[in-house]
């Protein structure tokens, strides 16, 4: 009896003993990279961001800047070059984190000429390619994206599935595209509803069904370092160590 009591208590304090670097020692959705779409401007925040993650522990960032053909034509020449910018400051002032670039690509035509062309930034030795929806609609040839982006060799990872209003609907269609291949992200502010009751309702149920496959934190400006703090409570922990993430993985 005292042994099943110390064995469970063990668990337990192991499980909340676990600090936030553990379990999210990747961040690969953020808005970081400075000046090239609706994330931080500077570069000098950048930094101050950087600095941030190496006191919680993150060892590595992969920046995601948004590529779309109406609202960030983003060419990757020009991205490339800011995150050498980036790579250079981080050097000179010795910050121990790890740096690289990705892309957030929006489903759109731009995208599919990019898949088609194989000039898609990916991340991991998987060749991971987070890409998201529009907001009004899901896209009408998204099982075509999906089966290109297979295709070419890529995992496909939609971003932030808990916040597009048409999945909360119908949370039935996010099941589909799981069976399709669809790795899931969920944005680590949905789970204390920084984008709202619904979204968070159904993070916590994708979360509940170990249907997430990674957690970033979509940063898109220094106030969300103070909001992602709060995620860092002994619950939210405790339920994110139970998730099968592949975030440390890309280490
Ligand atoms: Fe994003």
């Amino acid at each position: 009896m005292w042994k099943d009591f110390t064995n469970w208590f063990n668990h337990k304090h192991s499980t909340v003993q676990k600090s936030f670097a553990d379990i999210w020692p990747v961040d690969l959705h953020n808005h970081i990279l400075p000046g090239v779409d609706d994330g931080l401007a500077t570069l000098d925040d950048t930094l101050a961001c950087l600095q941030k993650y190496v006191e919680w522990g993150v060892k590595s960032v992969i920046c995601t800047p948004h590529i779309s053909q109406d609202y960030y034509p983003n060419e990757v020449q020009r991205l490339k070059q800011v995150a050498e910018t980036v790579q250079q400051a981080i050097e000179e002032a010795n910050l121990p984190i790890h740096f690289s670039l990705a892309a957030e690509y929006l489903v759109d035509e731009w995208y599919y000429k990019l898949l088609e062309q194989n000039e898609v930034l990916c991340f991991g030795n998987d060749r991971f390619v987070l890409f998201e929806n529009g907001w009004a609609s899901p896209p009408q040839q998204l099982d075509q994206y999906l089966f290109l982006m297979q295709l070419k060799g890529y995992k496909p990872v939609l971003a932030h599935p808990e916040r597009y209003h048409y999945y909360q609907n119908s949370p039935e269609q996010l099941m589909a595209l799981k069976e399709k291949g669809c790795l899931f992200q969920l944005n680590l502010m949905s789970i204390t509803g920084h984008y709202g009751k619904r979204a968070q309702q159904l993070a916590h149920k994708l979360l509940q069904l170990k249907h997430i496959d990674f957690i970033g934190s979509d940063l898109h400006r220094l106030a969300h370092l103070t909001t992602l703090e709060h995620v860092f409570d002994p619950a939210t922990l405790d339920l994110l160590s139970q998730q099968p993430l592949l975030n440390s993985q890309l280490l």
